[in-house]
């Protein structure tokens, strides 16, 4: 048996986030984490790649066929009209995806999105029955204030609808400074963070505290995957930077292969 199921019964999850990189050419990575996938390589780890939405369809086949599933990054709050240029969740399920990331830093700084649009976004994917992986974290200033916890909570609270399940919900923690730069906090704040995250979900959420899984996101990378992922409540990663090619993506998600229970 493995680690993760000696602790709870949260199916792990490793997910990519390609952001806005890829084109066609590069799904050749992604048939090859396919490939690994099918193989065993990420052990009973659930594998999605959220890929820019113009390569969601070109990817359905070899993903569908490997069992990897496939997510957006955004999605509008409506399921269509006069939106240029935006995608709605209906859209990218349409699409062959069955998860989308929300609330991402990179949106929520460069797009000016606020918890009650990460909420209303939140629900369009509900709506359109695609599970959402909604991002909270803190900036460097934020943690040095003292200030980590309260903003993530009220992110929490302010994100994520009270009708969100196990099912439907995914937490990713990422903290803004850990984005892209090659630093992560420390297992003991990692570990911390994801116990107060679950701890908020059940006073937000009540029942459903122990079957929602939380990720860590924010510099994950082969060389520091094995002890992110075994930090409790560290139900699986959201990978950008190391999911662009199969061999560090790879390299992270088959820690859920070597993992086993100690005792
Ligand atoms: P990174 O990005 O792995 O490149 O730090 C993580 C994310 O933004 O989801």
């Amino acid at each position: 048996m493995t680690e993760w199921l000696s602790r709870s019964e949260r199916r792990p999850l490793v997910a990519g986030n390609w952001k806005m990189n890829g084109l066609r050419k590069d799904l050749a990575e992604a048939d090859k984490i396919c490939a690994a996938t099918a193989a065993g390589e990420a052990g009973e780890a659930e594998v999605v790649l959220c890929l820019p939405a113009t390569l969601l369809m070109a990817a359905v086949a070899s993903c569908e066929a490997a069992g990897v599933g496939l997510g957006g990054q955004h999605c509008h709050g409506a399921p269509n009209g006069p939106f240029t240029g935006d995608v709605s969740a209906e859209m990218l399920k349409d699409a062959g995806a069955s998860y989308v990331i929300l609330g991402h830093s990179e949106r929520r700084a460069g797009h000016n999105e606020g918890n009650a649009s990460v909420r209303e976004k939140t629900r369009a994917a509900f709506r359109a029955g695609l599970t959402a992986i909604v991002c909270v974290g803190e900036t460097r200033a934020e943690r040095e204030a003292g200030d980590a916890m309260a903003i993530v909570g009220s992110q929490l609270t302010g994100s994520v609808p009270g009708e969100a399940t196990p099912e439907t919900l995914v937490i990713a923690y990422e903290p803004v400074w850990a984005i892209g730069t090659g630093l992560t906090p420390t297992l003991k704040d990692i570990a911390e963070m994801h116990r107060f995250i679950r701890e908020r979900l059940e006073a937000d959420l009540s029942g459903v505290r122990d079957r929602i899984r939380i990720l860590y996101g924010g510099s994950v990378k082969p060389s520091n995957a094995a002890e992110l992922m075994r930090v409790p409540n560290v139900d699986g990663a959201l990978v950008g930077g190391a999911s662009l090619t199969a061999r560090d993506f790879m390299g992270i998600a088959s820690v859920y292969r070597d993992l086993r229970v100690a005792s």
